[in-house]
């Protein structure tokens, strides 16, 4: 069905579709708009004093009658002055609207990378969504800042110069015509070569960024391959690549657009000849003509600015596109109207199939059935299925066919925020942020006592660890803090599904890479919080799977057998073929 619907591409420029995100700020825009115009106004004003001046001074020298500039003095100082004015107070109006639709900006592509969907993740990487959240938003707030004014500015400007030219004699606003026409023509299509240019130059940044994010997240595994000047080397090409295209994108545009200029430059000399001929002819009095040059004057100044705003224009629209793309990106679960009740945790699979990617399926046709409370093991070979099995229980990915039922209620019809509260991952590999332990541990529910955090803690049998470091509770960990092992790290995920207090628990494959006391812990902390919800615990090791209530064999994405430890063995198929090769390599825990 969503093929048939074929979007139609957005004609608008990405650069003008961002815009409308000023007008969130109706107020500031018009007040800035209007002193604007009042700019514009005073600088159409200020070449017909000059001009009327001029006029003035002519016909008293030849009536022989002395001539009373005070008043045009008068009034040119004091619109000047009402320039100064004006200027002062655009400036911090237009610097607030602008920084405060820029946060609005940031915030829309923030909550647009938390609320898209794991598949987007899947496919994008994390240096570019990092370069479009920053380098990306930069580019638009130079645009911002720079241009969008000035390029109203210029606009307004050029309308009313070539119609108070046209007013004054209609040759001369035809010759402004033909000559401005041109240049604008010009700059339009160099600017349109120049879009793909930049898109591509943006890219490449995007891609470099990736190799330095992915070196620094991997620095030991670079190290570890004594790879570093290998690694030197795949970012030198990619830093030549970028310095190439980037050169020749500047380039384009500099050699061509003093070409442009220098046709609209032709406008003064050619007005200035037909004009003088006007006056000799006296079809033209002198201060007209003065006033035409003055006119000229101020646009050929916007003209040359052009040129140097433009490369921003185009690289803020760029840009945009950029940051349109993941605001806009459809790759998003569709969120239940229904608020979830107090779940109480039975979950059926009925004829699930997923998959990554269209071709190859990871799941197919899986159906059972967890009693409320009970605890299921899932076991399989590595890239059975099993993670992909437990990720689509919290709606991380939705099935391709079939359906997931919570308490007889299809899945999909629930309120994702009320739904996945009541759901506790550990996940394979735990993530922990720049934080304390306790604020770690209490991630999903910050507002809880230090109390209830201690009391998980113990649950989770991690406070022996905790308290032996220096700062206990307030150690910093993550990123920036102390180093965690695998199995500490796994301990205070544990505490943080404890405190969550959910009604159906995911626990991934956790305790393969721990020692055997530290696994001992774990289990009898699993084995306490597994107590009285639905719980789905995956396992390298039967010991750890095989006391669970009822058991999923996974192969290459099919369910092979289900039931309990015992009369799985008696069936003497796949889970007896996995658990003897297991009790042969190692000696099974005492449950
Ligand atoms: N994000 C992903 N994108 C594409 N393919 C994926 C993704 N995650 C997993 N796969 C593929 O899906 C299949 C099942 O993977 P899954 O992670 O569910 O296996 P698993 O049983 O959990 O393995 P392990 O025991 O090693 O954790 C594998 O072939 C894997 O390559
Ligand atoms: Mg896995």
């Amino acid at each position: 069905m969503e093929s048939e619907l074929i979007e139609k591409p957005n004609r608008t420029p990405p650069l003008l579709r961002i815009s409308r995100f000023l007008l969130h700020y109706k107020g500031r825009m018009f007040l800035s708009l209007s002193l604007l115009s009042c700019l514009i106004a005073i600088e159409m004003i200020l070449p017909q004093i000059i001009g009327s001046t001029i006029n003035g001074l002519r016909i008293s020298s030849e009536i022989h009658r002395p001539f009373d500039a005070k008043p045009f003095v008068l009034l040119f100082i004091s619109l000047v002055l009402v320039r100064g004015g004006v200027g002062v107070i655009l400036g911090p109006i237009r610097n607030r609207l602008i920084h405060l639709t820029l946060s609005d900006v940031r915030l829309a592509i923030y909550n647009s990378i938390q609320r898209l969907a794991f598949r987007y993740h899947d496919k994008v990487n994390s240096g570019e969504l990092i370069n479009r959240s920053t380098t990306d938003i930069s580019r638009l707030q130079e645009f911002l800042l720079a241009c969008l004014l000035l390029t109203l500015d210029i606009a307004g400007s050029l309308v009313a110069t070539t119609v108070f030219i046209f007013l004054i004699h209609p040759a001369l606003g035809w010759l402004t015509v033909f000559t401005a026409g041109p240049t604008i023509f010009l700059i339009v299509i160099y600017s349109r070569k120049l879009q793909p240019q930049w898109k591509s130059v943006h890219h490449l940044h995007g891609t470099m960024t990736t190799i330095i994010q992915e070196n620094i997240a991997g620095v030991r595994v670079v190290k570890a391959f004594a790879r570093e000047d290998a690694q030197i080397e795949k970012f030198k090409t990619q830093r030549d690549t970028y310095l190439h295209d980037l050169l020749k994108t500047v380039n384009y545009w500099a050699s061509r657009v003093p070409f442009a200029q220098f046709v609209f430059g032709l406008s003064t000399p050619l007005i200035l000849w037909v004009g003088g001929s006007k006056v000799i002819d006296h079809q033209l009095s002198v201060g007209d003509l003065a006033k035409v040059i003055f006119y000229l004057m101020a646009i050929n100044h916007r003209v040359g600015m052009i040129g140097q705003f433009t490369n921003i224009i185009q690289n803020a629209n760029s840009s945009s596109e950029r940051i349109l793309e993941i605001i806009h990106e459809k790759e998003r679960l569709i969120d239940g109207q229904k608020i979830a009740p107090e779940i109480k945790g039975e979950v059926q699979f009925c004829q699930v199939s997923f998959g990554y990617k269209e071709a190859l399926p990871a799941l197919n046709g899986i159906t059972f059935t967890a009693t409320a409370g009970s605890t299921i093991g899932i076991v399989g070979a590595t890239g059975a299925g099993k993670t992909t099995l437990v990720n689509l229980i919290p709606r991380f990915y939705d099935p391709i066919q079939g359906k997931i039922l919570v308490d007889g209620v299809d899945i999909r019809e629930f309120n994702l925020e009320s739904y996945r509260q009541q759901i506790g991952i550990i996940f394979q590999e735990t993530f922990l942020f720049t934080a304390t332990i306790a604020e770690n541990i209490s991630y999903g529910r910050p507002d809880v006592t230090f109390e209830e955090i201690q009391r998980c803690s113990r649950a989770a049998q991690a406070e022996e660890f905790i308290l032996g470091m220096e700062k206990g509770y307030n150690t910093l960990v993550g990123e920036r803090g102390v180093s965690l092992s695998g199995g500490q790290k796994q301990s205070l995920a544990i505490a943080r599904a404890f405190l969550m207090n959910p009604r159906i628990l995911i626990f991934d494959d956790a305790t393969a890479s721990v020692d055997s006391h530290t696994e001992q812990l774990i289990r009898k902390a699993m084995q306490d919080l597994c107590k009285g919800r639905t719980s789905f615990v995956i396992a390298h090791r039967l010991s750890t799977v095989q006391s669970a209530d009822y058991l999923l064999v996974l192969e290459e994405g099919r369910l092979v057998e289900q039931g309990t430890h015992e009369e799985l063995l008696k069936k003497n198929g796949h889970y007896v073929s996995i658990f003897n090769q297991q009790i042969r390599k190692e000696p099974a825990f005492p449950s």
